[in-house]
């Protein structure tokens, strides 16, 4: 997959976000080693703590499927509106794409630019035997 094509794929996962508390929606595609695209959106709780990321849910959606995944893109544009701002992943979602993901995997952040996972979160958390 082109990684416009992955950026487009995070877009559309945006308009599935949920996301009544701050209006403010996410969406995520991961493609894996096995070619497959996970998407993720984030979705908000009543309860508002529980409320998880689209980088998380779109991890997780591959890992749950025993996929691979190796490459990440997220947007908070919807569709193809260009007039929102730009968002850059949460820490917590850092540690996850660290935990899930090769340190040089390419991370797409739409409308920021490319980055690499320990680009984005350099000295991050490792268990020693991992
Ligand atoms: N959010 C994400 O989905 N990803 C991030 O990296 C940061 C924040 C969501 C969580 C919440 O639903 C909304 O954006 C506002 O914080």
């Amino acid at each position: 997959m082109e990684d416009n094509e992955l950026l487009r794929a995070a877009r559309r996962a945006a308009e599935r976000a949920s996301a009544p508390y701050s209006n403010f929606p996410v969406g995520a595609a991961v493609e894996a080693t096995n070619g497959r695209v996970y998407l993720g959106c984030n979705i908000e709780s009543a309860s508002y703590g529980l409320t998880i990321c689209a980088e998380r849910v779109a991890i997780f959606a591959a890992v749950a499927d025993g996929a691979v995944p190796a490459k990440l893109a997220v947007s908070c544009l919807r569709g193809d509106r260009s007039d929102a701002t730009s968002l850059t992943p949460c820490g917590a979602c850092r540690q996850i794409m660290l935990d899930q993901m090769e340190p040089d995997a390419p991370v797409w952040i739409d409308g920021v630019g490319q980055f690499t996972v320990i680009g984005l979160l350099p000295l991050g958390f490792r268990l020693p035997h991992t």
